[in-house]
């Protein structure tokens, strides 16, 4: 507890993280001027800065590569969304883009975005074996990330970007107006990557964010380097996304600025650190490279809101740090404060590294030791990739028995996918059929339903009334027409004529008159019980016809199973409900996720196929420019965030037909070649044609197709028929 500064609250390792942050705080850092940087030092950071050009800008393998990968995706998505463009924008349009840069490509639709757009373009990007994949639906812009898996180059691809096609193009017009603002937005994003400070995802200043800091410094300088873009009477206005905005951008040829600057690279590298260290503009400012010079927060409404970064740094992990920390304005979008992404600690990182650079600075550090990277392990130096490393060390038998074993490995994996598929297929022809027939006789299983309904209350009130019955007659003990003669009979005697000689006594005629009464209370309950039995008759006759009804409905049902049995005898067990079907949907449904991932594994397996040819065939046929090839290491090569291996579509360049000629006359072939040999089925493949009538019929289709741009591509290529989908 006791270790905590008593001013900031920081811990020893905070201490330790950011020294020049605290030391800023508790107002004990003096910052040096700007004058006081020596000509030696800021000759050194602009030679720094040229040779770093040299050997940190993108390689013209490395940008052919890109542009490679680029037109690939565009084929593929364009194919795919017919009323979509893909566009690249960001470093990678504008030009200033380092080894490291990514490729921004934006997929601009014409109309509406189709629903779950981001999820097509996720499969598709599996399809074709792209890595890494990671799907932001929910981000400003919903974006998709990825790597291509031989170049390993990444790629972020947005849906609708639109402004981010103008800020790239404006930024664009801002590098051309001067080499100088190229060099020195180059030079702050060498130095961010290398001092860990460029990287949105981890809660520092993107590229972008860095780039306009740049060009702002260089608006600021006096003269300016940089000119205002966005001036002017005329404004543009443009509607995007039902939000206008001022898209207003200057032509640089129009643009002459006067007196011009003639500060050196070195000079304005220091000047943008001093800008942003010594004078720690973002208390009251907001970088704005639209107006040219910082705009009071006052004036945005942009208050630092709390908890601020030395405060939310204390509090949980998890704290998030108040708006606009480090207010930078979007030029287009003036709502959007690029410093929205970051986090407490790193809003305290970004600070501590232009403290650092500008100390650094005073006292006569080197270039090298400014940009000295943070975490050295990412920028390692990494052997050139070899295709064959592995194959290199091993004995011709050797290489031929992973052959054998690949080959074995197809054909079983082969196999099994048709199985796979013949069993998913199985399943989706049962489902159809159980749901066919189920729609068929739903009629009759609701009348059935209906008719069952009405069984039981009916048998209830059956048992009800001849219960009723039953006990009546138990009671009274003489049937219905028996009482009525009793009845007559007595009623007789008490209103006929009197014999004289034969009165009754009155004992007799009170005794009859009892009987009279009784018998009449007897013809009421009799009466009840014969209501009941008929009542009883009437039912059972119902009931009789609802089990004709039963039965003949069960025998209409029972000839649709027939049917359906002939048609399909596995069904025999099972009935005829959607609980049935549904298991085999889920099946095929399963079945379908397996079959993805051995297509996916019979992808590699040809893969590595054409790679045991192509070693096969090379090793027993050594070419005089073998040092050349993509199988020599090339050793010093740096390991870069966009990767170091070549990317050739597998359409473009030559036909497959044409190397696998080449190779099989045992000319020597390129890198582009090998890949082109690689992803057309390997070399055995090849060694085997000869052109026939047929194939250069062939020949002609495909080269028909292409003309109507249904190449064959990567990716699924390889797929088996088999494997595809129905
Ligand atoms: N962009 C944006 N708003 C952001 C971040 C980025 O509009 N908050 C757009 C900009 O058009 C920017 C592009 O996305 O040019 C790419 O961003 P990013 O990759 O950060 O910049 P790059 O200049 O491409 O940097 P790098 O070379 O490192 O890829
Ligand atoms: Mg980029």
């Amino acid at each position: 507890m006791s270790d905590e500064c008593k001013v900031t609250g920081f811990t020893p390792q905070q201490m330790a993280r950011w020294p020049h942050v605290h030391k800023h705080l508790t107002g004990t850092l003096e910052l040096p001027n700007l004058e006081s940087i020596s000509e030696e030092v800021i000759l050194n950071i602009g030679e720094g800065i040229e040779a770093m050009l040299k050997t940190e800008g993108p390689t013209s393998k490395q940008l052919k590569a890109r542009a490679g990968l680029f037109q690939h995706l565009k084929r593929t998505l364009e194919r795919r969304f017919k009323n979509a463009t893909l566009q690249q924008f960001g470093s990678s349009e504008s030009g200033l883009t380092l080894q490291a840069g990514d490729l921004d490509l934006c997929l601009q639709f014409k109309g509406d975005v189709p629903a779950k757009t981001l999820r097509q373009v996720n499969r598709l990007l599996k399809q074709h074996d792209m890595e890494d994949i990671v799907m932001l639906p929910r981000a400003k812009v919903p974006i998709i990330k990825f790597k291509d898996e031989r170049t390993k180059i990444p790629v972020d691809i947005s849906i609708n970007n639109t402004l981010a096609l103008h800020n790239t193009e404006l930024l664009k017009r801002f590098s051309a107006c001067d080499d100088r603002i190229r060099t020195l937005i180059l030079a702050v994003k060498h130095w961010a990557l290398r001092r860990d400070v460029c990287d949105a995802a981890s809660g520092t200043f993107s590229s972008y964010a860095w780039t306009l800091l740049a060009v702002q410094s260089m608006q600021r300088t006096n003269p300016p380097v940089a000119p205002i873009l966005q001036a002017g009477k005329e404004r543009t206005m443009v509607e995007v996304e039902g939000q206008t905005y001022d898209l207003t951008m200057g032509e640089v040829d129009s643009l002459v600025l006067d007196p011009k600057n003639n500060q050196s690279i070195g000079e304005l590298f220091v000047e943008f650190i001093f800008q942003y260290a010594a004078a720690w503009p973002f208390k009251d400012n907001v970088v704005s490279v639209r107006t040219g010079d910082f705009v009071t927060r006052k004036s945005k409404g942009w208050k630092y809101a709390t908890p601020r970064a030395e405060k939310a740094i204390l509090m949980e992990k998890k704290t998030r740090l108040g708006l606009h920390s480090l207010p930078i304005e979007d030029p287009f979008d003036l709502n959007h404060d690029l410093s929205r992404v970051l986090r407490p600690a790193g809003a305290l990182d970004v600070q501590e590294e232009l403290f650092k650079a500008c100390m650094a600075m005073a006292s006569g550090e080197r270039w090298g030791t400014i940009v000295d990277a943070k975490h050295p392990d990412r920028f390692l130096p990494v052997e050139e990739f070899d295709l064959f490393a592995d194959l290199r060390t091993q004995s011709a038998v050797e290489v031929a028995a992973l052959v054998k074993e690949n080959t074995t490995s197809i054909e079983a994996l082969d196999e099994r996918m048709t199985a796979l598929t013949e069993e998913r297929q199985h399943n989706i022809k049962m489902s159809r059929a159980l749901r066919g027939t189920i729609e068929e006789t739903s009629d009759l299983r609701n009348e059935l339903r209906t008719i069952v309904r009405t069984l039981r209350p009916r048998s209830q009130k059956m048992d009800e009334l001849q219960k009723q019955r039953d006990e009546i007659n138990k009671r009274v003990g003489l049937p219905l027409y028996r009482i009525n003669e009793l009845l007559s009979d007595v009623y007789l005697q008490l209103t006929g004529e009197i014999d004289l000689f034969q009165v009754p006594s009155l004992r007799r005629e009170e005794d009859q008159f009892a009987w009279f009464f009784e018998l009449q209370a007897m013809h009421q309950e009799a009466t009840k019980a014969q209501d009941a039995h008929q009542a009883f008759i009437a039912l059972l006759k119902e009931q009789k016809a609802a089990v004709r009804s039963l039965k003949e409905n069960e025998k209409e049902q029972q000839k649709h199973k027939t049917e359906l049995l002939e048609a399909e005898p596995m069904l025999k067990d099972l009935d005829l409900n959607f609980s049935d079907a549904m298991q085999f949907d889920k099946k095929a449904h399963k079945l379908m996720k397996v079959i993805d991932q051995r297509r996916q594994e019979l992808r590699r397996l040809r893969r590595e196929k054409g790679r045991l040819d192509a070693w096969v065939r090379i090793s027993s046929n050594p070419s005089p420019h073998k040092g050349n090839h993509r199988g020599q290491k090339g050793g010093g090569k740096k390991r870069t965030k966009s990767g170091s291996a070549d990317w050739k579509p597998r359409n473009n360049g030559p036909r497959p037909e044409e190397v696998q000629a080449r190779a099989a006359s045992g000319e020597t072939f390129s890198l582009s070649d090998l890949d082109i040999l690689l992803n057309s089925g390997g070399f055995n493949s090849v060694t085997q044609k000869k052109t026939t009538a047929k194939s250069s019929r062939r020949q002609e289709r495909k080269k028909k197709a292409n003309a109507r741009g249904l190449t064959a591509h990567r990716g699924v290529r390889s797929q088996s028929k088999k494997g595809q989908k129905d």
